[in-house]
């Protein structure tokens, strides 16, 4: 039988960017397909809850984990081919998404610079299409290949059967718990054009006197913003943006807008708006309040941080505080970013 790395009891205090402490039942790390395969030809390991990790940036571990964490470790980027307006790249899941927008402008290829410095992985990056800067992935997505759990074989998914909308695809709903994305297929476009609409990175290329930038220096700019607004995980514990952005229909945007002139809203394809729901808590003065060692970050209303030795269930209580604030003054319902265990 395949030699199975499994380690019981492990801590996964150094793998979730909250820097929780919280045990896994078991442990295994992956490299390839083979051992997911053996897992669920194993009878014992098959029957546990598992949890898929990748960079650890969008999980809140309000208790152990009864299960095994299967916790993707593949590497490899390739340019693997390439025609008159694209070039394709392909990365393994366990590689750092930061490292593959580095990788690729260093190979002279545009189109995900205003990624950069999301934390996690890439195998992470297409279950919530993760997105900055007027870019999501699902913009420079071509495919990717998963395992499936229940036929024990490979999937290759394109674009559209991915479903991506704003931080959501099909691996949160119809292959929740089922598809495990092991490669990740990037199209680049070879006639690049810069991305810059979002005021704030216009701004910081004005700044810098940039009229004509090139992919490095949006990623630098990008990297200067987040760096100023959003706090690094290594230095203080978070999982970026704790909750979405709630989208509200017109009607209830304009009744707000009549009551709040100074309201964030953005329009939606759809005729909805996007509310900031950043402003939504920061007006409810939630701004760099703190409920014991769970806290809202000083910088960025969104971000909920880890003060030192938080458990789960503080930063949970923090988040319910917030949501019921935010409900009671605006009418408007937080649905939290992260995956709650
Ligand atoms: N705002 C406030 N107070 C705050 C925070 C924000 O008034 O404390 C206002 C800002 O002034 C601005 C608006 O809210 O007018 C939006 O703020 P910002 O541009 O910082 O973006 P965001 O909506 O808070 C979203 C993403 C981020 C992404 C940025 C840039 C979500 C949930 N968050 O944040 O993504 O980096 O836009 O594109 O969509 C993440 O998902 O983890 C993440 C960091």
């Amino acid at each position: 039988m395949f030699p199975i790395p499994l380690q019981r009891d492990f801590s996964l205090r150094s793998l979730n960017t909250f820097g929780i402490e919280a045990q896994a039942r078991a442990y295994l790390p992956v490299a390839g397909a083979d051992i997911l395969l053996a897992v669920k030809n194993s009878p014992e390991l098959a029957a546990l809850p598992r949890l898929i990790l990748g960079g650890g940036s969008n999980l809140l571990l309000t208790q152990d984990f009864p299960g095994l964490v299967l916790h993707m470790r593949s590497t490899g980027m390739t340019v693997i081919d390439s025609d008159e307006d694209t070039v394709h790249v392909r990365a393994a899941a366990g590689e750092s998404w930061h490292g593959l927008v580095m990788w690729t402008l260093a190979q002279g290829l545009g189109g995900l610079e205003n990624l950069a410095l999301i934390p996690g992985s890439v195998g992470a990056a297409p279950i919530q299409n993760i997105g900055a800067y007027g870019v999501e992935l699902k913009d420079r997505f071509h495919s990717l290949t998963a395992f499936d759990f229940i036929s024990g074989e490979m999937l290759t998914l394109d674009r559209a059967t991915c479903r991506f909308g704003y931080r959501d695809s099909i691996f949160k709903h119809a292959l929740r718990d089922r598809a495990v994305v092991l490669d990740v297929t990037f199209a680049l476009p070879k006639k690049w054009q810069a991305n810059m609409h979002y005021a704030d990175v216009m701004q910081e290329l004005s700044q810098r006197q940039i009229t004509a930038p090139s992919p490095q220096d949006i990623a630098a700019a990008v990297i200067a913003i987040r760096t100023r607004k959003l706090p690094d995980p290594a230095q203080i514990g978070n999982a970026g943006s704790f909750f979405k952005n709630p989208i509200v229909s017109a009607a209830q945007r304009d009744s707000l807008l009549a009551q709040y002139p100074q309201l964030v809203s953005y329009v939606q394809p759809d005729g909805g708006y996007k509310l900031a729901a950043g402003w939504l808590i920061d007006q409810c003065g939630w701004k760099g309040r703190s409920l014991g060692a769970a806290g809202v970050y000083e910088k960025q209303a969104l971000v909920l941080v880890n003060k030192g030795g938080a458990t789960g269930k503080e930063i949970a209580a923090l988040a319910q505080a917030i949501q019921a604030d935010v409900q009671e003054r605006f009418g408007v319902r937080l649905e939290p970013e992260p995956v709650f265990i």
